[in-house]
């Protein structure tokens, strides 16, 4: 039940992504390669369930989610870069400036995150001010409050001493902001009430965190065949992680007790955010 509907709302993505009004230029088939690439589509996922979980429909807003994979693509292709964590391998394949150079892949960069805007600011289904909302809080999430301060931490953290309420601080930015604005983004889309989307966005802050633990634990457990990107990166490179801060085991309990934490916020929700309450397990559960 849970990976039929996982896989109807990923449908739904890859066939939005598909039907854009790509051209041939190099600037279009390298924002397709990376978009294209795979990734588990979490982000949009997330955001279609909570618009659903609130009583919306997500046919209605399937470019709106889709915006979100955008985003996200972008924040990989430049995390991977030489400047920032120097991997070579993303989504199973060479990373975006392996394929097509540095300048590119930061342009390619650029170009995912203006695009996301101006879907995200194209006529909507959604009123005015609902949208609007969406468009000011999904910026302030991918920003300098959000994702982008959080990658600038990441890269003073090897330099850092970080304490534990250090290192969970760059993770709410630097993966748990944009986790907590896809989830937003869906509650507030789908007409959910205040209440119901301050009670989601606790949840997405919590599943947002036990995402970038479990990828920590991930970068020391896994294989590179597997994960479609270099294992060890954090390592490599000095970053203080969960793993790095608390060991492997302790970093695992702390996933454990954050994923029921999570689920705790859905009480009000009963039936309804069965899949939510699936998709918190799947996140620590994944091998990639
Ligand atoms: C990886 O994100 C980067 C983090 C924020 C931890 P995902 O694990 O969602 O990567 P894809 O999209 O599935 O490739
Ligand atoms: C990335 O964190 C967070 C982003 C905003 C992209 P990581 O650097 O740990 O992500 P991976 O492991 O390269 O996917
Ligand atoms: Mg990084
Ligand atoms: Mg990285
Ligand atoms: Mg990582």
């Amino acid at each position: 039940m849970f990976k039929q509907q996982y896989e109807y709302y990923c449908q739904l993505i890859e066939e939005y992504l598909d039907q854009l009004p790509w051209d041939q230029s190099l600037i279009c088939k390298s924002m397709n390669y990376s978009l294209k690439a795979g990734g588990k589509r979490i982000r949009p996922v997330l955001a279609l369930a909570c618009i659903e979980v609130v009583g919306g429909q997500p046919l209605d807003f399937v470019k709106e989610a889709a915006a979100l994979e955008l985003i996200h693509t972008y924040s990989l292709i430049h995390d991977d870069l030489p400047a920032l964590d120097n991997d070579d391998f993303r989504r199973g394949q060479p990373s975006n400036h392996k394929m097509f150079g540095e300048a590119t892949a930061i342009l390619t960069g650029d170009a995912l995150l203006t695009y996301a805007f101006e879907l995200l600011a194209q006529p909507s289904l959604a009123p005015p001010e609902k949208q609007l909302r969406v468009i000011r809080e999904t910026a302030q999430a991918a920003g300098w409050q959000g994702m982008v301060g959080g990658q600038v931490l990441d890269t003073l953290s090897q330099e850092q001493n970080y304490s534990l309420i250090d290192i969970e601080n760059i993770h709410r930015k630097k993966t748990g902001a944009l986790l907590v604005a896809s989830a937003r983004l869906g509650a507030i889309l789908g007409g959910g009430t205040e209440d119901q989307i301050e009670k989601i966005s606790d949840y997405a802050a919590l599943i947002g965190l036990a995402f970038q633990i479990k990828d920590d634990i991930l970068d020391i457990s896994s294989e590179q065949a597997i994960l479609g990107k270099p294992v060890g990166s954090d390592l490599k490179q000095g970053k203080k992680t969960y793993v790095s801060v608390l060991g492997l085991s302790k970093a695992e309990k702390h996933l454990e007790d954050t994923i029921a934490a999570a689920k705790r916020c859905l009480a009000d929700f009963s039936d309804s955010a069965e899949f939510l309450s699936s998709l918190a397990d799947y996140i620590a559960q994944r091998n990639t």
